[in-house]
């Protein structure tokens, strides 16, 4: 029997919506297998609990997520409340950093039932393999002068490791699919960072001679995804632009509601953490109408990740056929709530138990 225990984050807004329903999913989901178990701990760290107690998460917070197998979070923030600087730097992305959880991996692809904004979408599948740890995210810099001679200054920090890392990744995964890597520049623009990117795609690229290679400035590589998106196969893209990126393929799979995302720990010292590419909503909390899929196919990674890919595959099959029989929430056309949508796979999944 394999038991896992994993932390649930639920968060702010729609995260709350979405970990329901996405947790009674993987309760289904396990049934099928009988030999795997998942124990979830709830932690209410949200945009609420820091009203009540001055900070995202309690001092211990690191130290009771490390004793999980993976952490699965809905979304953090509520601007109303807290700034979102605060909130995201107090959670999620504390989490990323301190777990090392360097890379962050986001699919996009056509899905089964899903209409594309695109009139005629071929059958793009794309990996894109997200830099998660540092880039254009950074804490340094500062603010001087005041009036209208105020500067803010932003520095991006891009090492040689986190680098390497992020594109090695890209070159393995790219091994397993179909081989081809492309990496998101902006070197003309960018003076230091973009032209040592480049130039440790390079680098790397040389211990890779199967895998095809190509680069693109940014700013093209998204016009790109909307006007031939089967172009590409593994996208490793720095922290900004991946983030990016992965809302315009979000987007090109029919809603940001749908896309999901892995944040991994590549060592496996700390634990990893899935959560949606989608935010908290907070235009449509409460309203029972936000689109569960991507915390769902989020779900799905979580099991790739614990090697369970064939019921990882099962879950993601299961999530098309109901979206093919057009059980679809608004922001995909449809008129279902959170919950249709849900019983609807629960049901699907319990007729294969
Ligand atoms: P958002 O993703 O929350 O919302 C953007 C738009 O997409 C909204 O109109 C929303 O209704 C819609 N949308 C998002 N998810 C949906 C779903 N599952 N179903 C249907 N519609 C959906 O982005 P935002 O408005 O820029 O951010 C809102 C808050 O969320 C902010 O505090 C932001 O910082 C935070 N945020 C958190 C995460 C995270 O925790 N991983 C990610 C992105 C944004
Ligand atoms: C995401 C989000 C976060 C990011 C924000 C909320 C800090 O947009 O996970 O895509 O930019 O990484
Ligand atoms: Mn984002």
């Amino acid at each position: 029997m394999k038991h896992l225990k994993v932390a649930s984050i639920p968060g702010d807004g729609i995260g709350t919506e979405v970990v329901e329903a996405a947790t009674n999913i993987l309760k289904a989901v396990s049934d099928i297998h009988g030999g795997l178990s998942f124990e979830f701990t709830d932690f209410p760290w949200s945009c609420q609990y820091y009203l009540e107690h001055g900070a995202m998460m309690p001092e211990d917070g690191m130290e009771r997520l490390s004793q999980f197998d993976g952490v699965f979070l809905g979304a953090v923030g509520d601007p109303n409340l807290v700034p979102d600087h605060v909130s995201l730097w107090g959670l999620l992305i504390k989490i990323r950093r301190e777990f090392e959880q360097s890379i962050n991996l986001r699919p996009a692809k056509v899905m089964k039932g899903i209409r594309s904004p695109l009139l005629n979408p071929k059958d793009f599948d794309i990996m894109v393999v997200r830099e998660n740890s540092e880039g254009e995210y950074s804490a340094i810099g500062g603010t001087m002068n005041k009036g209208e001679d105020e500067i803010a200054i932003q520095n991006a920090v891009f090492s040689r490791k986190a680098t390497e890392r992020a594109m090695h990744f890209a070159f393995d995964l790219a091994k397993k699919r179909s081989g081809r890597v492309t990496s998101a520049t902006k070197s003309n623009g960018i003076v230091y960072s973009m032209p040592f990117w480049d130039r440790v795609f390079e680098d790397v690229a040389k211990s890779y001679p199967e895998v095809k290679t190509d680069s693109q400035h940014i700013d093209a590589l998204a016009a790109f995804f909307v006007t031939q998106p089967e172009r590409f196969d593994v996208i490793v893209a720095s922290n900004l632009f991946g983030d990016i990126l992965t809302d315009v393929g979000a987007a090109i799979m029919g809603s940001i509601g749908i896309a999901p995302a892995a944040n991994i720990n590549v060592s496996g010292k700390y634990p990893s953490m899935f959560e949606p590419v989608h935010g908290s909503a907070p235009d449509i909390a409460g309203k029972g109408v936000a689109n569960p899929i991507g915390q769902i196919w989020t779900a799905k990674m979580m099991l790739d990740h614990f090697g369970e890919e064939e019921l990882g595959r099962v879950l993601l099959d299961t999530v098309e056929s109901v979206t093919s029989d057009g059980f679809l929430t608004r922001d995909i056309g449809g008129k279902h709530s959170t919950k249709d949508v849900t019983d609807e796979i629960i049901a699907r999944l319990k007729a294969k138990a």
